[in-house]
């Protein structure tokens, strides 16, 4: 069982925990109300610090144990550095593993500098959280992780706004989760009708959930969907999730995500080398669920719709072979030539289906889509793909706000013409050059003309290594951002 966190707020006096913390600023002695709390420890700053080498840069940490406890003073930086917005919250992710190194359960943490304003310490309590998460509800619990509750305690100026300045932030932190959780949960445990089950639980936080099952959605010619689904004997389903928090005449932003719980590749089979990775190939749909979350927890302004398309892509004596032509929904038909390029089957349906009944003013959708994504950009940037100039800088500023970058990659007629078939109007799959471009040029044939972006996160939606707010294999990309992007501009 996982270690339980919670983080509270307090006034600045009376800091006093079994572990309490403070800041120091490079080559300066503790300030404020960490000044009174070293001046207990009865020693001469400047001498401890020599002794200890502190200087007060980043990561450093000075450790005093005390007949009433440790004072465990850590290193800020530069005093006029101020942080950005984002730096508080990887301030957080260092704090949590210093914490965690000492074992303490209850901790006091002083937070007093100028510019720990409210959203610097929702922040600072966000990264706190997103680092603390683990996904270890398989592994039997071990002696050395530490106590089963963790309690830190911060103590700001001011209480009440940091309070509710956290609670807004926690909003965002349980969708992110969420989607570390979804994506991180194996394909046996979490199927189409699994994580359809999942997402109905978000009715709980008033969001409205449709499931569509394969037989509505072969009535509404879902037949690119459908055709990957139908190797698999786990039936597919599109989940719809609207959050109505906006005026009721107000056109809904929407969100669509690839939800491919299980990769094989199909008949067009994939090699066994980290073919296990594949469980996190619904990490487009787990963003949009958590996304739906956050929006949904913190009461946002705005309409919302959240679009899922779940299949699982196997191989086997039903499944689409190499040359089949399906008729998507939109009335475009496709020629098959690999089974693997299937997450462009399950998205021209998911996109064309939310374009149509719900002429959004937007359309995103997020997808592990291509191996050509990591090629071309590693995992520091998604792939950004899209028709509105406007909405593509939006997006790339989010990512820079909350550090899940986006890097713009072209569409253009001449990558279009070059999904041409022999056969059928267009072709899933196009040799090798190009491949992330070749898929987003598909992609854009099901927009109609409504703007959209398409975020290819195959680089980040996992296996991406560890940040300072992340520890596990599952960052959650794309939903801080998404929400970044909806808070900043599409809130009524
Ligand atoms: N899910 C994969 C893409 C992927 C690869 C995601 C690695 C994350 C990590 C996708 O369905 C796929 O198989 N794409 C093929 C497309 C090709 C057959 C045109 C690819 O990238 O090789
Ligand atoms: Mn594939
Ligand atoms: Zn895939």
């Amino acid at each position: 069982m996982s270690q339980t966190i919670t983080i509270s707020v307090a006034a600045l006096a009376g800091a006093n925990a079994p572990l309490t913390i403070i800041y120091a600023a490079e080559n300066e002695a503790p300030a404020g109300a960490g000044a009174a709390l070293w001046a207990r420890t009865g020693l001469d700053w400047a001498q401890a610090a020599a002794m200890a080498s502190f200087t007060g840069k980043q990561g450093q940490a000075l450790d005093v144990l005390g007949a009433d406890g440790r004072l465990l003073v850590l290193g800020r930086g530069k005093a006029e550095t101020a942080l950005p917005r984002n730096g508080w919250t990887d301030r957080g992710g260092s704090l949590l593993v210093k914490i965690a190194a000492t074992r303490a359960a209850d901790v006091a943490v002083v937070v007093d500098e100028s510019g720990a304003d409210a959203a610097a310490i929702a922040e600072l309590a966000a990264g706190l959280r997103l680092r603390h998460y683990k996904f270890d509800k398989y592994k039997s619990a071990r002696a050395e992780d530490g106590p089963a509750d963790l309690r830190i305690a911060l103590h700001v100026a001011d209480p009440a706004a940091a309070e509710k300045a956290i609670a807004d932030r926690a909003a965002t932190v349980e969708g992110t989760l969420l989607a570390r959780d979804l994506i991180s949960e194996p394909a046996n445990v979490l199927g189409p009708e699994e994580f359809a089950a999942r997402a109905a639980e978000l009715a709980e936080f008033g969001v409205e959930v449709e499931i569509l099952e394969p037989e509505a959605m072969a009535e509404l010619g879902m037949n690119s969907l459908l055709c990957v689904a139908q190797g698999s004997d786990r039936p597919a389903r599109l989940v719809v999730m609207q959050w109505r928090g906006g005026k009721a005449d107000s056109q809904p932003v929407a969100f669509v995500g690839k939800g491919v719980v299980f990769d094989t590749g199909g008949i067009s089979i994939k090699p066994a080398a980290s073919m296990e990775d594949m469980k996190g190939d619904m990490g487009g749909a787990a963003a949009v669920t958590g996304l739906m979350l956050a929006l949904a927890r913190r009461k946002a302004p705005v309409n919302a719709v959240g679009v899922i398309g779940l299949v699982e892509n196997m191989p086997s004596s039903k499944a689409t072979r190499p040359g089949d032509i399906v008729k998507a929904m939109s009335g475009t038909t496709i020629e098959v030539i690999n089974t693997d390029a299937e997450g462009r089957l399950v998205l021209a349906d998911a996109l064309w289906y939310t374009q149509d009944r719900f002429k959004p003013a937007f359309m995103i959708n997020l997808a592990t889509l291509t191996g050509a994504i990591i090629v071309a950009l590693g995992h520091e940037h998604a792939g950004l793909f899209s028709n509105n100039d406007e909405l593509a800088s939006r997006l790339l500023g989010a990512g820079l706000a909350v550090n899940e970058k986006l890097w713009r990659m072209p569409l253009t007629p001449a990558y279009d013409k070059i999904i041409e078939s022999k056969f059928a109007d267009i072709r899933n799959s196009a040799g090798r050059p190009a491949g992330s471009i070749l898929a987003a040029q598909f992609l854009q044939r099901f927009v109609n003309d409504v703007p959209w972006a398409h975020l290819d996160i195959a680089g980040t939606g996992f296996g991406a290594g560890n940040s300072e707010i992340n520890a596990s294999w599952a960052p959650g990309f794309g939903v801080a951002l998404l929400d970044r992007l909806v808070r900043d501009h599409y809130e009524d």
